[in-house]
């Protein structure tokens, strides 16, 4: 079916949305121009193929991993990332957030770096950022045919510089009868279930992981900051709050998230026809598109302020504080709790409390002062038609 001849079914409320995510008639259709790095990655497959991958990566994303990662594994890496912009007491955020995320990324992702050196973090960094590119090819303003030979070259160079030396070093731990890292290499590798899953897609599933952590939670740093910056000129009685309340950092979090979700678009190709329980029929053939700009300011539910940031809202039971931007269903996002944390109950107790990778690394540029470069504002990417900020610049210390 050619795309001028498909109908386009757009769901713009809460609970259609929902209800539209749980269909199992509704296929994966946001990646159809991404396949150079989306093809047969967790997010593109379907059905019984969709929930084996998915039955052997959960195995990676539970508690005790996150505990693992958020207390011992990403304190130091978030440490090192800062420690030189710190020094110079300045630093662009859309560039931090990237390297933050990508080398948090590339630890779930188990993409090693034995060198350690700055060279060798730019070459991960560039590969990121190509299959970034490759990912969202549906935005992008420039050749499409040109880029996606581009991403498809790179992808053959990470596998070479990064991901055979990463399989060689878990296979010899392996051989040695240890244990691997706790990342997706190794459960892939390990791959208990019997999957038989091809090197290529392999390599494939391991990039997906990299920009599927980074990229997300890197656009979120930069919005939350942002946020965070115009709450304060607002509400200049709550400048001591972000530095000693970590659950309003992460309360700010889940509200950016909320707002801006880092994929503003679900969409869903029907494979049969669908009845929704609104009773909107979904032929079969039609491509859905869940609007979660919409969706997450549907007053009913986020009631007649839902336009607005306020970390302080009242929810309704039930209803998550970032809405619907990790997706819900079969695909909900695996890596949520990772990056945003656990949503916080009155009354539990804070020292086992996981507040996220994002609220965490956010957390470090208030300890430390950050506010806007009053003499370099910040602007927006022009790369491409998403609304990212391409630059960012903030003055740390004080
Ligand atoms: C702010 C951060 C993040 C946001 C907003 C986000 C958002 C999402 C959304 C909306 C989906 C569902 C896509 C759909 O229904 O079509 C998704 C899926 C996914 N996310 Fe995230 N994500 C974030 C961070 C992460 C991280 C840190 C990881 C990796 C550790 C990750 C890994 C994945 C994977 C593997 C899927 C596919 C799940 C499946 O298809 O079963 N994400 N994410």
């Amino acid at each position: 079916m050619t795309e001028h001849t498909t109908q386009i079914i757009t769901i713009t409320t809460y609970d259609e949305a929902r209800d539209t995510y749980r269909q199992k008639a509704l296929r994966q259709a946001l990646y159809d121009a991404g396949e150079v790095v989306m093809g047969d990655v967790l997010v593109n497959l379907h059905a019984a193929e969709h929930r084996d991958r998915r039955r052997l990566e959960n195995r990676l994303f539970r508690r005790e991993t996150f505990e693992l990662y958020e207390r011992d594994l990403f304190p130091p890496i978030i440490a090192d990332t800062y420690a030189p912009y710190l020094a110079e007491g300045r630093a662009e955020l859309v560039d931090l957030g990237h390297q933050l995320m990508m080398n948090l990324a590339a630890l779930t992702a188990g993409v090693d770096r034995p060198l350690g050196t700055p060279d060798e973090t730019r070459h991960l960094y560039d590969y990121l950022m190509r299959f970034i590119e490759g990912a969202t090819l549906a935005h992008y303003t420039g050749d499409r045919d040109a880029k996606r030979a581009e991403v498809a070259e790179k992808l053959a160079a990470f596998d070479a510089e990064f991901v055979r030396p990463s399989m060689a070093r878990r296979q010899a731990i392996i051989d040695d009868g240890g244990e691997p890292p706790r990342d997706v290499l190794s459960i892939l590798m390990t791959n208990q279930d019997d999957l038989h899953l091809p090197h290529d897609v392999i390599v494939r599933e391991v990039a997906f992981y990299l920009l599927a952590g980074a990229h997300t939670s890197a656009t979120a740093f930069t919005r939350v900051a942002h946020h965070i910056f115009t709450w304060l000129d607002e509400h200049p009685d709550d400048a001591e709050i972000v530095r000693t309340d970590r659950l309003f950092v992460q309360r700010c979090t889940h509200e950016t998230v909320r707002l801006q979700p880092s994929s503003p678009v679900a969409m869903r190709w029907a494979l049969d026809d669908v009845e929704l329980r609104s009773g909107r029929g979904i032929p079969a053939g039609a491509k859905v598109v869940v609007d979660l700009l919409s969706v997450n300011r549907d007053p009913e539910v986020f009631g007649p302020t839902a336009e607005q940031f306020d970390p302080r809202r009242e929810l309704p039971d039930g209803v998550p504080p970032y809405g619907l931007s990790f997706g819900s269903g079969m695909h909900a996002c695996i890596g949520q709790d990772l990056a945003a944390g656990l949503v916080h109950a009155e009354g539990d107790p804070l020292d086992d409390h996981i507040f996220g990778l994002v609220p965490e690394a956010v957390q470090v540029l208030f300890d430390h002062g950050a506010r806007p470069d009053p003499d370099d504002p910040p602007e927006m990417d022009a790369s491409t038609t998403r609304p990212y900020f391409g630059r960012y610049p903030v003055v740390l210390g004080g």
